[in-house]
C-alpha cells in the first residue's frame, strides 16, 4: 500500500475568511431580485448526511441507477482506461463507484482522488487501501473546479479522469463547458474522461426524485437556512420556508426553491431581507441531458465522445470522452 498525500495545493480558508465569504454569499444572494444560494454550501456535515439520505429514497434513481451501470458494464467502461494510466477522481467523496472501475484493473499505476475535504479523502484512502493493496494511492486535497497540479513522482503512461453522480448538472451549461475544457487542461492531452450524467426524462419522475414523499429533500433544502441561522447568526423562521421542485422543462433543469409561506424578513448582517408571500429563494439547478446534448458540450469542450452506457430504463448516462 502507497499513500502519498499531496497538499500542493490545498489553500483552505481560515476559519473566519470562510465564514466571511459564506456571509458575502448569502448577502449577494438575497439581495437579488430572484434570491438565491449557491448550492455549494448546502454541503456541511449534516447536509452530506442528508444527500447520503436522499440517495438511499425510492423516488432519487441516480444514484443506484449509475451503480447499477457500473455493475453490469464497468467491465467494459473500465476497458476504455489507457493502460498503466493515473485514475483521478475529481470530487471523489466515497470510494463506492471507482471501486466497481478499479476491480476490472489491476494495472492501473494509481488513483488520485481530489477532493477539498482532508479528513474524509485520507479515511477513504485509507480504506481503499486496504481492499487494493497494490495500487498507490495518492490524495490531492483541492477544489476539482479550481487549478490544482497532480502529484508527480507517479510513473505512469497516461491520464484518466472519472466525473460521476451528474455533478456536472450543477453546472449552468456554459459553465459546465468550462468545467470540461478545465478537467481537459489539468489531465493533459491524451487523457480519457469518464462521466456520469443524467438523462432527460418524464416530468413526472424527475419532480418526484426531487421531492421525496419522506421529506428528506425537503429537509437537506431548508439546512442552509438552518445554517444561515446557526452559522450566521441570522434572524429568521426556518419553518417559515417550504421545499419546492420541479422539472423546468425549457431549461432542461430541476430547479429547487424555498418558498415563503407568508409575509417576513430575515435579518443578517445588520441588513432586513424582505419577503412577499410566495417569494422563493432559488437554492439549486440541476441540469439533465439528451445522450445528444452531453456530446455537444463535451466536443465545445474539447473532448471526443468514444462511448456511452445507459440503464434498460435509460434514466441515467456514462459517457468516455478522450482529448487527443
Ligand atoms: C449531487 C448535484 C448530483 O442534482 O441530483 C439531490 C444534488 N439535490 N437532490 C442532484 C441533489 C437534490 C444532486 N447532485
Amino acid at each position: 500500500m502507497t499513500i502519498n498525500p499531496v497538499f500542493t495545493n490545498a489553500k483552505p480558508l481560515a476559519a473566519r475568511d470562510a465564514r466571511q465569504q459564506f456571509e458575502d454569499d448569502v448577502v449577494a444572494g438575497l439581495s437579488a431580485p430572484q434570491k438565491f444560494l449557491s448550492a455549494k454550501y448546502f454541503y456541511d456535515a449534516a447536509g452530506s448526511d442528508l444527500f447520503e439520505a436522499i440517495t438511499r429514497q425510492p423516488e432519487y434513481y441516480p444514484t443506484r441507477t449509475e451503480l447499477g451501470i457500473l455493475d453490469t458494464k464497468g467491465a467494459e467502461i473500465a476497458a476504455l482506461l489507457p493502460t498503466r494510466a493515473n485514475l483521478v477522481e475529481l470530487g471523489s467523496g466515497s470510494t463506492v463507484k471507482v471501486r466497481r472501475l478499479l476491480v476490472h484493473r489491476p494495472d492501473l499505476a494509481a488513483y488520485v482522488p481530489v477532493d477539498v475535504s482532508e479528513t474524509f479523502l485520507h479515511s477513504e484512502a485509507e480504506a481503499l487501501a486496504a481492499d487494493f493493496p497494490n495500487l498507490a494511492i495518492a490524495p490531492v486535497a483541492a477544489d476539482f473546479t479550481r487549478a490544482f497540479t497532480l502529484p508527480d513522482g507517479l510513473s505512469h503512461d497516461a491520464v484518466a479522469g472519472f466525473f460521476p453522480g451528474s455533478t456536472i448538472g450543477n453546472f449552468e451549461p456554459p459553465q459546465a463547458t468550462h468545467l470540461l475544457a478545465h478537467f481537459g487542461r489539468v489531465l493533459g492531452l491524451g487523457a480519457t474522461l469518464i462521466v456520469g450524467v443524467d438523462l432527460v426524462k418524464d416530468k413526472a419522475v424527475l419532480d418526484a426524485a426531487y421531492d421525496d414523499a419522506a421529506g428528506v429533500t425537503a429537509a437537506f433544502n431548508r439546512n442552509l437556512l438552518v445554517r444561515i441561522e446557526r452559522e450566521l447568526g441570522a434572524v429568521l423562521d426556518v419553518e417559515g420556508f417550504s421545499h419546492r421542485a420541479f422539472f423546468n422543462e425549457e431549461a432542461s433543469r430541476i430547479e429547487m426553491h424555498l418558498v415563503s409561506g407568508r409575509s417576513q424578513t430575515i435579518r443578517l448582517a445588520g441588513r432586513t431581507f424582505a419577503f412577499a408571500e410566495g417569494e422563493t429563494i432559488h437554492t439549486e439547478n440541476s441540469y439533465k441531458y439528451t445522450l445528444e446534448s452531453f456530446r455537444t458540450l463535451a466536443v465545445a469542450a474539447g473532448w471526443t465522445p468514444q462511448a456511452a452506457w445507459t440503464d434498460a430504463e435509460g434514466l441515467f448516462s456514462i459517457h468516455a470522452l478522450t482529448r487527443a
